[in-house]
Order: C-alpha cells, then sequence, then structure tokens
C-alpha cells in the first residue's frame, strides 16, 4: 500500500484495495451532512480509485439520497416496481418486495434484480450514461453476491497499440431493451411508456471522461446491441471479446459486502456486475441512488 495515498487526504482517510481498483474511506459518517472540504476529498478519491467502499453506514434512504446529490442530480430508474415508494430516487436492486418479504425465486421481480449479473456500466443506455452510484448493503446473504469491478481505463491501456488503434472510430448501440432480452419473459410485465422511455443510443467504443480526461473501453455488454457498420453477429462477438479481455484478474476488485457498507462507484471508468446467491433462499436487499451524467 502506497504511503502516499495516506498523506495526500486531510479529512478522510483512504485504504487502497486492489491493485487496478477500489479504495476504502474511513473517517466520514454519511448520515450526517459532510463538509465540502471532505466532499472534495470523497471526489477526489472516487475519481482516482473509482470504487469507494464506505464499512458500517447504517443510513436511511434519504441520508443516502441527500449524500448522492452532493455529487449531482440523481436518475430515476426507468421500471415503477424497482423504485422507492417514498423515495424515487432510490432503485430497489433486491429479491424481497417493498414490505421486505423474500420473493419466491421465480417471481418477475426477482428475477429481474439478476439481470444484474452481466457486466454493464449503468444507464449506458442513456443518452449521457451515469456519472456513478452509490449502492448500500441493507440486507446481504452470508455466501456470495459479491460485487465484481472492472478498471476499463486499465483495460484498454492494456491492449496492444494497434489494437487501440482497430477500435478508434467504433461506435456501439447501446439498448436497454437488448439488456431485457437476457430474460424476455419479463418483457410482458413491463409498460410500454417505460421501454420507451428509454430508446437506443450510440457511444464511442473508447471514450473520453470529460472529468478526467482518461480514455476507457466502453463495451457494457448487457445493453451493447451492436456496432454501427458491422454485421450483428460479428459486432456482438467484438464485444463479448473486448469484455472476456476487461474481465481479467489484473483489471478486478472484487467487493464481498458486510452489511451496511456503502459502495460507491465511478461510472465512466468501470464496468460491473453480480455474482450469484441463492436468491430463493437468501435476503439481498440492496438500495441504489444513481447519479447523472455530465
Ligand atoms: C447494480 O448492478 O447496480 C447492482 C449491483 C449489485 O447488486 O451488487
Amino acid at each position: 500500500m502506497s504511503s502516499l495515498a495516506w498523506c495526500s487526504y486531510k479529512r478522510i482517510t483512504v485504504e487502497p484495495l486492489a491493485k487496478a481498483l477500489g479504495a476504502r474511506v474511513l473517517g466520514v459518517d454519511l448520515s450526517q451532512i459532510i463538509e465540502q472540504e471532505v466532499l472534495d476529498e470523497i471526489r477526489m478519491a472516487w475519481q482516482k480509485y473509482l470504487v469507494l467502499v464506505f464499512p458500517e453506514q447504517d443510513i436511511t434512504d434519504g441520508q443516502q439520497v441527500r449524500f448522492s446529490r452532493q455529487f449531482g442530480e440523481l436518475e430515476i430508474y426507468p421500471l415503477g416496481d424497482n423504485r422507492s415508494q417514498h423515495n424515487p430516487e432510490i432503485f430497489r436492486v433486491s429479491n424481497c418486495d417493498a414490505a421486505g418479504q423474500l420473493l419466491p425465486a421465480d417471481d418477475p421481480e426477482s428475477l429481474w434484480n439478476n439481470l444484474t449479473e452481466y457486466w454493464h456500466t449503468d444507464s449506458s443506455y442513456r443518452t449521457v450514461p451515469a456519472q456513478g452510484a452509490v449502492l448500500h448493503g441493507r440486507e446481504v446473504p452470508p455466501h456470495g453476491g459479491d460485487t465484481l469491478f472492472v478498471n476499463l481505463v486499465e483495460a484498454f491501456d492494456g491492449l496492444p497499440e494497434k489494437r487501440q488503434k482497430s477500435l478508434e472510430n467504433l461506435v456501439v448501440v447501446h439498448d436497454w431493451q437488448y439488456g431485457t432480452e437476457y430474460a424476455d419473459h419479463l418483457m410482458k410485465a413491463m409498460k410500454s411508456e417505460e421501454i420507451e422511455s428509454v430508446p437506443p443510443v450510440r457511444h464511442p467504443l473508447i471514450r473520453t471522461d470529460r472529468s478526467t480526461g482518461k480514455r476507457a473501453l466502453f463495451v457494457s455488454p448487457a445493453y451493447a446491441s451492436g456496432i454501427d457498420g458491422i454485421v450483428v453477429k460479428e459486432a456482438r462477438d467484438l464485444i463479448a471479446e473486448l469484455c472476456e479481455w476487461a474481465i481479467q484478474p489484473q483489471f478486478i476488485y472484487r467487493h464481498s459486502w458486510s452489511r451496511h457498507d456503502v459502495v460507491m462507484w465511478y461510472n465512466p471508468l468501470t464496468m460491473h456486475a453480480r455474482e450469484a446467491f441463492d436468491y430463493g433462499r437468501e435476503r439481498r436487499i440492496m438500495h441504489r441512488t444513481t447519479i447523472v451524467g455530465t
């Protein structure tokens, strides 16, 4: 662990967790109003380490919303059933219903949330994808359900120069509805206005993050349905190949959840996926706020 990482922050303690990305942040209480100087340090650490873990933060939804808003406006998730009734900015990623009852393994809502098992970058299906997300582990299973994060800057930098150049001008179609093809039986449960609110969009395969100036691979395979000018099968093969490249262990941080961890990720330079767990038997209740991109 580099000693530099410890001394560049005056108000918080930042402990790197893995070589590629991820750091634990201590010395902050997210239930309280946070001073600007502390927020500035959190932002600095967020853009450097890409995934921040705040342990032991037993916060309410309202406190989560207030904390997240300090980093930008918040998105509203397209599916009404997955939004909290009290705080629409809270997206419930859970195998329990809003009242906390464990859902049967074949319940559409439980199955829906299993879409997060596919690698993705949040809201890649929007014209401006999310800047970040804050995920609060309100209840976590004793086994499984880890979340894996990839540093897409390192994945891009690790490609041979010739390969990087060959990808340079490619434009990828990101389609929310394509993501739902993984669970097409769920389409029946979706209202047409929910589908129409997120039509397909296009993003460069190599994107430059406006805030940090860093260049990263932008594949988000759960939603990337094609590449302009390339036949569908070849385009999807290329997306799958780049995803396989990116999810190598040297580019990954694995987060094994403890109850009341709050994890915040920098979305433009990462993608993530949740590992399986016994979702018909073990409770997993996560509340996510999503920060609008710039
Ligand atoms: C997400 O993909 O936003 C949620 C990940 C998780 O539930 O671990």
